[in-house]
């Protein structure tokens, strides 16, 4: 296996961008303070225009900075995660401050340059604020190329559709699978014949409905859950999809149903799609390894979460756990595994793949 070892790299650049951003953000309070006196009292408005751009210019490198480290990291700093946080409208928000300041200034003591200031810092308060509709916009727009895709190849259900509403009403994390990753799922299990498939997470079932619709009639999916309140709900919604012949729902630790089920002797499945918690995702595709048979295929959701993944010294054990996964899925000879990128209404995150190779 090739480790990715930008580890040193990482660390000082992590350093450097939070000493910078940290001293930006120091800076941009003074300035703030400075302004304030020089437009209620204090003469010194030049200096206050010169230390204006200064620190506009030191603000936008360090927000650029501390956007790419938090995309790059996503890990907090001090000034990073305020900019990080508030973004571009953040940034509209702070050149409109120091455009009204200086507009009172301007027409306190009818100076022509400090309303020029004003009138650039208004500017570049447009500017972010475009910016940030462009986001929003795409945002949107991503939304939208979902909703047409779906409504093109997620064929309707009405029981499908009846169990997201229950979901929603009783207040379920709205983390379910999009319609259109619903019928990938679906498109996967039917591509490889799958008669048995093994799901682990089931929140109110939404995925586990489409995994059962491509079962044959004597198919079956067991699906494993440990919060009773989001079992519960997954169990009516089986019920109003009248599947509940099909799927089997187990309530319980994920762990302990997977070595309940080996022992058992329950496998081998199809299909396995690992949904639940990520810090346990390693050890799930270990276990889906032992319950699985040459030629199955193993599906995991979440594995890029947002890019998180990348950030190589991250403290988050989710993160940590995800990136072990990957690391073991591209070197384990027992599988042909990849991972793809999603973006769409569940934002930007991805699949990781494993077709079983080799004689569990
Ligand atoms: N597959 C579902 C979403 C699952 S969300 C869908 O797309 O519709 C993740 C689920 O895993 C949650 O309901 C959570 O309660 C469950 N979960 C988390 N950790 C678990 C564990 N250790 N054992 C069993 N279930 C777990
Ligand atoms: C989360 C969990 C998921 O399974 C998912 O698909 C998206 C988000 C979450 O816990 O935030
Ligand atoms: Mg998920």
């Amino acid at each position: 296996m090739r480790r990715v070892r930008r580890s040193d790299v990482d660390r000082w650049m992590a350093r450097f961008v939070g000493i910078v951003s940290s001293l930006c953000g120091l800076g941009a309070i003074a300035i703030l303070v400075r302004l304030g006196i020089a437009a209620f009292s204090v003469p010194h408005r030049l200096t206050a225009g010169a230390l204006l751009f200064g620190a506009a210019i030191v603000l936008i490198a360090g927000f650029f900075l501390s956007v790419d480290y938090r995309l790059t990291f996503n890990r907090p700093n001090l000034y990073g995660s305020i900019l990080g946080l508030t973004g571009w409208r953040g940034l509209g928000v702070f050149f409109v401050a120091i455009a009204a300041v200086l507009a009172v200034q301007a027409a306190r003591r009818r100076e022509l340059d400090a309303l020029a200031y004003a009138l650039v810092s208004a500017a570049a308060s447009c500017w972010c604020w475009m910016r940030a509709f462009r986001i929003g916009r795409r945002q949107n727009d991503r939304r939208a190329v979902d909703a047409y895709l779906d409504a093109c190849y997620a064929d309707f259900d009405d029981a499908r559709a009846a169990a997201l509403q229950a979901n929603r009403a009783a207040q379920l994390p709205a983390i379910d699978i999009s319609p259109s990753q619903g019928k990938f799922l679906q498109l996967l299990a039917r591509s490889i014949g799958a008669q048995r498939i093994l799901e682990i997470g089931t929140l109110g079932g939404y995925s586990t409905l489409w995994l059962a619709g491509s079962l044959p009639p004597d198919g079956r999916v067991i699906t494993l859950e440990f919060n009773p309140r989001h079992a519960a709900v997954a169990r009516s919604n089986f019920e109003r999809a009248g599947l509940s012949d099909r799927i089997e729902l187990r309530e319980g630790p994920a762990l302990e149903s997977l070595a309940a089920i080996e022992r058992a002797q329950e496998g081998p499945f199809d299909v396995f799609f690992i949904d639940a918690d990520w810090v346990n995702h390693p050890q799930y595709f270990t276990w889906a390894l032992k319950l699985a048979r040459r030629g199955s295929l193993i599906v995991f959701d979440n594995v890029v979460r947002d890019g998180a993944i990348v950030d190589t010294h991250s403290r988050d054990a989710a993160v940590r756990a995800t990136r072990e996964l990957h690391e073991r899925l591209g070197s384990e000879p027992r599988v042909l595994a990849t991972a793809l990128q999603t973006v769409g209404e569940k934002g930007h995150d991805g699949f990781a793949l494993a077709l079983v190779v080799a004689d569990s």
